[in-house]
C-alpha cells in the first residue's frame, strides 16, 4: 500500500474529468498540469492517455517529493518528473526548465487551484497559459465557480465560507470574473461542462 498523500476528492473526480478530457483533447499531445497536488490526476490521465506527455507541477516545494514519488510509482514513459511552478512567478517553471526549454504545450490543465490561491493567481494562470500554449492549444480548468445566471449550490456556498474563513484571500471565483481575466490574456472561453458535485470544467483557447 502507498502512504503517499491522498485526496479522496481526486479519486472521485479523476474518471469524470478523464472522460471529458478524452472528448476534448485529441489522441496525442503534450500537457502541462498546474497545481498537481498529490499527483493523482497526473498519474490517472497519463496512464489512460498514452499519446499524451504529461508534465506535473506544483507551487508548493513541500509537495514535490511526494508528487515525485507518485510519478516514480506510476512508472509511465509519458509522465514526466514534476517541476516547481508557481503561476505568479515571472517565469514558468519557477525552478529548472521544461524538457524542451521555453516549451509550449498542446494543453494546460489546472484543477482546483483558483479558489485556493489569491485572486492574482487567476490573472497569472491566464497570462502564463497564453505564453505557454501552442496557437491551437487549450487551457482546461476544473473546479467550483459561481455564475451570475445560475443559483449557487448550497454545498458551494458552504465551501466558499469555509475557504474564506481559512484564508481571507481564498474563495470560489465568479465565472464572469475569470472570463474577464481570460480575455485580458488574449484567450476566450470555448466550452463549459457541468461536472458532478457542482463543479465545472472550462475550456479556453485563443
Ligand atoms: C486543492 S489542491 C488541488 C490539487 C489537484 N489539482 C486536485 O485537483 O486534486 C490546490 C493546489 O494548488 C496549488 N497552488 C496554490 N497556489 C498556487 C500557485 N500560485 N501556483 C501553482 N499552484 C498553486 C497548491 O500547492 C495545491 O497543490
Amino acid at each position: 500500500m502507498s502512504d503517499l498523500p491522498h485526496s479522496p476528492a481526486a479519486d472521485r473526480n479523476k474518471q469524470p474529468i478523464l472522460e471529458a478530457l478524452a472528448r476534448i483533447l485529441g489522441e496525442r499531445g503534450s500537457a502541462l498540469e498546474i497545481a498537481s497536488g498529490t499527483g493523482q490526476h497526473a498519474a490517472w490521465f497519463a496512464a489512460a492517455m498514452p499519446g499524451w506527455t504529461w508534465q506535473p507541477t506544483d507551487a508548493d516545494a513541500r509537495m514535490l517529493p511526494a508528487l515525485a514519488s507518485r510519478v516514480a510509482q506510476a512508472a509511465l514513459p509519458n509522465l514526466r518528473a514534476p517541476l516547481l511552478l508557481d503561476v505568479t512567478a515571472p517565469r514558468w517553471p519557477s525552478q529548472g526548465a521544461f524538457v524542451r526549454g521555453e516549451e509550449k504545450f498542446d494543453a494546460i490543465y489546472c484543477a482546483n487551484m483558483l479558489h485556493i490561491a489569491p485572486w492574482a493567481a487567476c490573472a497569472a494562470l491566464m497570462q502564463g497559459a497564453a505564453r505557454h500554449l501552442l496557437a491551437d492549444g487549450l487551457l482546461v480548468t476544473y473546479g467550483p465557480y459561481f455564475e451570475e445566471e445560475a443559483p449557487a449550490a448550497p454545498s458551494n456556498l458552504a465551501f466558499d465560507q469555509d475557504l474564506r474563513a481559512r484564508n481571507s484571500e481564498w474563495g470560489i471565483r465568479r465565472l464572469e470574473d475569470v472570463a474577464a481575466e481570460v480575455r485580458r490574456a488574449g484567450l476566450a472561453l470555448r466550452e463549459r461542462h457541468a461536472m458532478p458535485a457542482n463543479n465545472l470544467l472550462l475550456v479556453f483557447g485563443f
